[in-house]
């Protein structure tokens, strides 16, 4: 394969020197799947169409994958394989939309380590990582916390690492912050948590009367960011489009 890969490249250098034409490789309408990459340029591929080779632009944010391959049009999300290594290069500028740095791709939340964001064609759709884990921007899914530069420490932890931070209004519920992760945390039997102090404490307080013995209702997705318990490693999700994860 690599050989013949070799040669193609050599016909077409000898073709280049004659042509003053150095657009691309191989002639589409010479190959089996009448496609083929652009050698300069990885969003850009030649297609064969009635004899002649016509050239195309991947949709705005993908690269050529192949016929067949990729997410659309024989297109991927480039950090999906090495379709795009030096010296080829994107040539096409981003289209940013709303969310979309590219009309297509997967790109962070502006304001939440827990949420991402999905676009097809310049429509962004928000995502969920579920069960502690965080957007890696790098990886472009879901992953541990520990493995997310700037957000393995959660927000809600930034003021001090190892204090309490009260949740919205609970009285019996709270956050107490080990080392930057967050973890749910209910006050003893017959104490509340005092937002003041930060701690739990024989009611009443400025907010709290009595201890709460109904469980509170189950906090927005958003406030439990990290349980850092046992894991199934088959919960590490990957941030696919349109397949939205349940929430759990
Ligand atoms: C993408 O969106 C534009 C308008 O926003 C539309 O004209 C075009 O047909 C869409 N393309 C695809 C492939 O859906």
């Amino acid at each position: 394969m690599t050989n013949v890969r070799h040669w193609a490249s050599f016909v077409a250098f000898l073709v280049c020197i004659g042509l003053s034409s150095c657009a691309q490789v191989e002639d589409p309408c010479k190959t089996k799947s009448r496609v083929v990459g652009d050698d300069k340029y990885c969003d850009k591929y030649w297609e064969c169409d009635n004899g002649q080779s016509i050239q195309y632009d991947c949709p705005n944010g993908l690269v050529f994958a192949g016929k067949h391959r990729g997410v659309t049009e024989g297109c991927d999300y480039p950090w999906r394989s090495n379709y795009c290594e030096y010296p080829k290069v994107q040539i096409n500028p981003p289209i940013g939309t709303e969310h979309c740095d590219w009309l297509y791709g997967i790109f962070g939340h502006e304001t939440s380590c827990t949420r991402y964001w999905t676009c097809w064609n310049g429509t962004a759709t928000e995502q969920l990582c579920i069960g502690g884990l965080l957007y890696n921007e790098n990886a472009h899914s879901c992953d541990w916390p520990e493995n997310v530069d700037g957000c393995q420490k959660h927000p809600l932890c930034n003021d001090d690492p190892n204090g309490n931070v009260p949740l919205g209004k609970s009285c019996n519920r709270y956050w107490q912050c080990q080392g930057g992760y967050p973890r749910l945390q209910r006050c003893p039997a017959m104490l509340v948590f005092d937002r003041r102090s930060l701690r739990c404490v024989v009611p009443p307080t400025e907010d709290c009367d009595v201890p709460t013995t109904t469980p509170a209702p189950p906090e927005e997705e958003d406030e439990r960011p990290v349980q850092q318990q046992k894991r199934p490693a088959n919960e590490y999700s990957e941030a696919q489009p349109g397949r939205q994860r349940p929430r759990n």
